[in-house]
């Protein structure tokens, strides 16, 4: 079906099942207060089936949870089915779906993240206090065990509505909240329910787009607007400098650049800022710290490629961070707009090198859309966040064909993580042969660590390529905490696998582990030491990939789960959990269920004394 065209060319949907919007409603009466109410609330954005997530999160934001009569008045002013809308909120878990006759959803939420840095701080100890806390249960707090929300190196962190804590401690929270609620009452903060939602009116300061401008940032995109940077360059200094994907899969950039270039017309390109790999931290610390870099870099890759439009796809934890970056939106919108200048145009050609675009004499600028995450780590999966992109549970889908040639709304998509972009922008600065030529033991290029667990000054670290771990404890986290041994490390998040301390001076990179059963992914790094073990780890993170699964294929959906009972004995069925585990590599859509048995393997392996007769 077609839908309200973002990118001017009559773009359909995806390729998944899509849906018939209604002339009238089915199911449930809607109410109409309720339409009201949801017109109000939803005010300013376009009625359109794709900007459904964006319309639950008004209700949810307001309301403090979704009540059925709301949804049903959404559906309507969506024109969509009730089973629809109801289908998609229920996918995601920061909405929270109330049934007719329900009792409300508690007037707070404090979520304490459980993965695998908060886990080794003392998450579960803090959740459990917090849950038997008077004050909290006079106030209806509810306290919510959560995966991963981006702070690793601050563990163990909570969130009180949308306000990131971290480091947490039971005390300061218990402090904080009671402070701004008395007993008894509905929480300030949110006049429109009552809710409290302290996070919704802090706002990260990001500087000014004239502040970077005035700081040298978009010099290389205005050097290509202006004709004094070619194409062709660009393709050449990225594929020069090495660079490759720092989103988890290392795919060589320049190369998945001319693939997508190469496709027909329109292309559209998102940034994926999804970050949900436990352990990963590193592009909300780039966005705070370098936020215009990674959107120049974005710019530039829309110019190359050529793409009429690009989302920016961002967690919904990165409240702050999304409300600074809602700030700065038009006013990049309306440079971009002023300025933008597509090479052919700028050779003086007035042709435009997409047929959509020949009656026009001048192309338009690439329209810019920002779009908020709901608490699905699988849309982080290219496919799943194109899906939810358009309005649709993230479902990954079996490829080919790939998203660069069948992507959003069906259109060849670029899609990049954000640090890939922000070194686009380095990269094009200081030269490709600055960023190949940093690296160790042959390797090329800098890398974002991010590290968190049993060392000194844990955080993000920028260090060469091909560093061991060794030298990256010692020479760039201040080494191991006092009276902690190194014991192993999880080179890649949840999903790389576990390495013993005996590993610890092979290079850390894209390739290098693979024959250890493991890999770097996204290069989130989690330092054990002899106060930890391998297999209890290892249940936290098969926890986290139980939690997140979509459910869509039973490899992954029951494999997740009957793992998780397997590993909870205390010997475990070793040819049992291989068996399985195969058949969740062999036959899983995603790399969610292809990598949920990465850990188990990892302590059979290298650490079967916790978990095996006789070797214990
Ligand atoms: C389950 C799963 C979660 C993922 N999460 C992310 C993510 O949060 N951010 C990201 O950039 N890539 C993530 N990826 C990888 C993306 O699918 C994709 O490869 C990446 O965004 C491409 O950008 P890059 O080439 O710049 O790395 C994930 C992959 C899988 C299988
Ligand atoms: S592997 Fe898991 S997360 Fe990926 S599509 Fe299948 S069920 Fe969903
Ligand atoms: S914030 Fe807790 S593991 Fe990342």
């Amino acid at each position: 079906m077609k839908t309200q065209d973002k990118t001017g060319q009559g773009a359909s949907r995806g390729q998944r099942p899509t849906r018939g919007r209604r002339n009238t409603a089915k199911g449930r009466v809607v109410e109409p207060a309720l339409t009201q109410d949801v017109a109000k609330l939803c005010e300013g954005l376009a009625p359109s089936p794709e900007l459904l997530i964006e319309h639950l999160h008004r209700l949810q934001d307001h309301l403090g949870q979704l009540p059925a009569g709301h949804l049903a008045a959404l559906a309507a002013h969506l024109r969509l089915s009730q089973a629809e809308v109801f289908e998609v909120a229920s996918f995601y878990h920061h909405f929270e779906c109330v049934p007719e006759g329900a009792a409300p959803a508690a007037p707070l939420t404090v979520r304490v993240c459980e993965s695998i840095s908060c886990a080794m701080q003392g998450a579960e100890a803090l959740a459990q206090t917090l849950n038997a806390s008077a004050a909290l249960q006079e106030r209806g707090v509810r306290i919510q065990r959560v995966p991963c929300v981006g702070r690793c190196a601050q563990a163990p962190a909570a969130v009180i509505g949308m306000q990131a804590v971290a480091p947490a401690s039971a005390l300061d929270l218990i402090r904080r909240i009671t402070e701004e609620q008395a007993p008894g009452t509905q929480a300030a903060g949110n006049p429109a329910s009552g809710t409290w939602a302290p996070g919704a009116t802090e706002i990260l300061a990001l500087p000014t787009l004239a502040q970077a401008l005035a700081s040298g940032d978009y010099q290389r995109v205005q050097a290509a607007w202006s004709g004094a940077l070619a194409r062709d360059t660009l393709f050449e200094q990225i594929e020069q400098a090495g660079l490759r994907g720092m989103g988890g899969a290392g795919f060589p950039t320049a190369r998945k650049w001319r693939t997508v270039a190469a496709q027909a017309g329109p292309r559209l390109m998102a940034i994926n800022a999804d970050e949900g790999e436990p352990g990963t931290f590193k592009d909300r610390h780039w966005f705070e710290q370098a936020a215009h870099r990674i959107l120049e870099g974005a710019l530039l890759a829309a110019w190359t490629v050529q793409v009429d439009a690009v989302w920016l796809y961002l967690r919904d934890e990165y409240a702050a961070l999304r409300a600074g970056l809602e700030r700065l939106w038009p006013e990049l919108q309306a440079w971009v707009d002023a300025h933008w200048q597509w090479q052919d145009e700028q050779a003086g050609s007035g042709q435009s090198q997409t047929a959509q675009d020949q009656d026009s004499p001048r192309r338009p600028a690439p329209r810019l859309h920002l779009r908020r995450g709901a608490g699905a780590y699988v849309c982080g999966e290219e496919s799943a966040m194109i899906a939810s992109i358009e309005g649709l549970r993230g479902l990954p889908r079996l490829r080919p064909p790939y998203v660069a040639q069948r992507g959003l709304f069906g259109r060849p998509t670029l899609v990049n993580n954000p640090e890939t972009l922000m070194w686009v922008s380095r990269i094009l600065e200081e030269g490709p042969q600055h960023f190949a030529g940093q690296g160790r033991r042959g390797r090329s290029g800098l890398r974002s660590f991010s590290v968190s667990g049993r060392v000194n000054q844990p955080g993000v670290k920028l260090a060469p390529a091909g560093i061991s771990l060794r030298e990256l404890i010692e020479e760039h986290c201040g080494g191991m905490l006092s009276g902690h041994v190194l014991y192993g490390f999880l080179p890649g998040g949840a999903s790389g696998g576990i390495l013993p301390a005996h590993l610890a001076d092979e290079p850390l990179d894209f390739d290098t582990l693979a024959t250890h059963g493991a890999f770097i992914g996204s290069h989130a790094i989690v330092v054990l030491s002899q106060h930890d073990s391998a297999s209890e780890v290892a249940r936290n993170l098969m926890h986290f990939f139980r939690h997140e699964s979509c459910g869509q294929c039973t490899p992954c959906r029951a494999g997740t789960v009957q793992m998780a009972r397997m590993m909870a004995e205390p010997e475990w069925p070793v040819s049992g959990l291989q068996a399985l585990g195969q058949v969740m590599r062999d036959a899983s859509i995603c790399g969610l269920g292809q990598a949920a048995p990465n850990p188990v393997d990892s302590v059979l392996r290298f650490f079967p004394q916790e978990v095996t007769r006789g070797t214990r």
